[in-house]
């Protein structure tokens, strides 16, 4: 019986019928992909085109260790956590795709979603959510996004970061079949500690860090209801208190809770 997954939204298996760029021959500039290419059949294929609950979890760590409304989701794909944070209070979305946020806005409906980052106004964000975005774009790319995060937040604003670990537990186990590898644009995988030190570097503290832990078996041979007690069990908990408790390194992916020096 497959077990239902606590995050959803991968699949392991060549998401979009092509190799992860692990898996090409030689080196591969990394470059960020064309906006184009975040269309209907892509969220269709990694699971996000509809809610998930996942992103439950994350207005959970919003509530807990964000700094309140306005909020602001960016990345913000079909716009199922932008509405989720609209309840919360204030709440606007950014969005590289021209099919995503148009389907955020029918999503999110009252909710601004821009296309271009010059339309995020300075110094009107609390709380800044990305989820999965920045393994999406090439470090001069994440350069200039955390310029402009610092910008758009309010002093004291906060931020949750969520991205692949790649020196994390799931990968350590999965090897060359890490879902991590399954998006051939996931160009910017590092592990927990390089991305702390990236945001430290250009101005963004850690208060907060954690990892989703291992919600995604199988992870070994063996029944598959038994790997799922075996090591998804810290994963569903932290899940049901909606507080970070598994730590950095021993999951899929890193979350941060980042404050602007
Ligand atoms: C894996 S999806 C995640 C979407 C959403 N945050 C979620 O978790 O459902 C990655 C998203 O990053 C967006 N993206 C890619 N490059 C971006 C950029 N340079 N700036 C903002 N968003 C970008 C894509 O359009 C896509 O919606």
């Amino acid at each position: 019986m497959d077990q239902p997954s606590v995050y959803g939204g991968q699949t392991r298996e060549g998401a979009l019928g092509m190799s992860g760029t692990h898996g090409l021959e030689g080196p591969v500039e990394p470059a960020s992909p064309d906006p184009g290419y975040f269309d209907e059949s892509y969220y269709e294929t990694n699971g996000q085109l509809g809610d998930r609950p996942a992103l439950r979890f994350y207005v959970r760590l919003v509530q807990r260790y964000g700094a309140a409304g306005p909020y602001f989701d960016f990345g913000c794909g079909t716009g199922h956590l932008l509405r989720r944070l609209s309840v919360l209070g204030p709440a606007s979305g950014f969005e590289i795709s021209e099919f995503s946020a148009a389907r955020a806005r029918e999503t999110a409906p009252g909710c601004t979603v821009a296309t271009s980052m010059d339309d995020i106004p300075d110094n009107s964000i609390r709380t800044l959510t990305a989820v999965h975005v920045v393994e999406h774009v090439d470090d001069a790319t994440a350069d200039r996004i955390i310029e402009v995060w610092r910008r758009a937040l309010l002093p004291g604003g906060r931020l949750l970061v969520v991205t692949p670990d790649l020196g994390g537990r799931a990968h350590k186990m999965l090897g060359e079949s890490w879902d991590g590898f399954s998006d051939p644009t996931h160009i910017n995988l590092k592990s927990h500690g390089q991305w702390r030190r990236f945001f430290a570097d250009r101005g963004l503290e850690v208060v907060v860090e954690g990892s989703d832990g291992m919600w995604n078996p199988p992870y070994a041979d063996g029944a598959r209801m038994w790997e799922g007690a075996r090591f998804s069990v810290p994963a569903f908990v932290q899940f049901l208190a909606g507080r970070l408790l598994v730590p950095p390194g021993s999951g899929e992916s890193s979350i941060f809770v980042l404050e602007s020096r």
